[in-house]
């Protein structure tokens, strides 16, 4: 596992814009897994800046994200797929046909995952895998105590989790209590992963995935066993690191 401490999150944010532009030179047809939430979002601003400097397209880009409500529908603006359009999506290149994110409002959530699955498989491993961490070490939507060996599938979403995005929300009744996510064995076959982690509200989940055991109980420790991995964190979120 490579840490990189930066100064701050802009920097934060500069370091992981580079590893995808990286990805998406370096590789004819990329494929990236995408997260969403607060992390993340300044990376989007940067790779849009780069896009309109011309130091990267993205038309031979494939997406796939992470995960998504159930209930929520793409126009729907706190869903996943909505985040996406207007933090990336809306303003590059990409063809939006190769833009994936599990769909929440299906009436068949099983086969929703089935198909996603499939859909994964059939462009291939997933070049670079961008994710952000839970304060509980969730990574995805894979809540503590979710099995390793998991793929994209149905999740109900920890207290701490629906708490700790209400922000979005009006109130804490309107987060939705499920979401679907790609799993934990998902995950790890990506080739390489980024986790990025900004923030004093991440330095304790921060510590435990750097220092802690190998637990379903913090799914993020399963990192360890995947060998390209680079976790980027701010001076804030490295802040109990020794
Ligand atoms: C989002 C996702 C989640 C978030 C995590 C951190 O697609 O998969 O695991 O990355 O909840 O969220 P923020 O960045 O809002 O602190």
């Amino acid at each position: 596992m490579n840490i990189i401490v930066c100064q701050n999150y802009d920097h934060l944010s500069d370091y992981a814009k580079d590893l995808v532009i990286n990805t998406i030179n370096n590789n004819d047809k990329p494929v990236l897994g995408l997260a969403t939430g607060s992390t993340p979002e300044g990376m989007y601003q940067a790779l849009i800046k780069a896009y309109q400097e011309k130091h990267v397209s993205f038309k031979d880009v494939t997406t796939f994200n992470l995960d998504e409500y159930i209930g929520l529908g793409k126009e729907d603006p706190n869903s996943y797929h909505h985040f996406m359009d207007e933090h990336l999506f809306n303003y590059v290149d990409i063809d939006q046909n190769e833009t994936f994110v599990p769909p929440g409002n299906t009436d068949n959530h099983e086969q929703a995952c089935l198909d996603y699955e499939q859909n994964m498989h059939r462009h291939g491993d997933i070049d670079l895998q961008v994710l952000g961490l839970g304060v509980n070490g969730h990574i995805g939507f894979n809540e503590p105590g979710t099995p390793f060996d998991t793929r994209t599938h149905v999740i109900e979403l920890d207290e701490s989790t629906r708490v700790a995005n209400a922000r979005f929300f009006d109130s804490i009744d309107d987060v939705p209590t499920h979401a679907i996510t790609m799993g934990i064995e998902t995950i790890m076959e990506s080739k390489q992963i980024v986790l990025l982690a900004s923030g004093d509200s991440k330095k304790e989940a921060v510590q435990r995935l750097v220092n802690g055991e190998e637990t379903p109980d913090f799914p993020a420790s399963i990192l360890h066993r995947h060998n390209n991995v680079t976790v980027i964190l701010d001076r804030d979120a490295a802040s109990l690191l020794s």
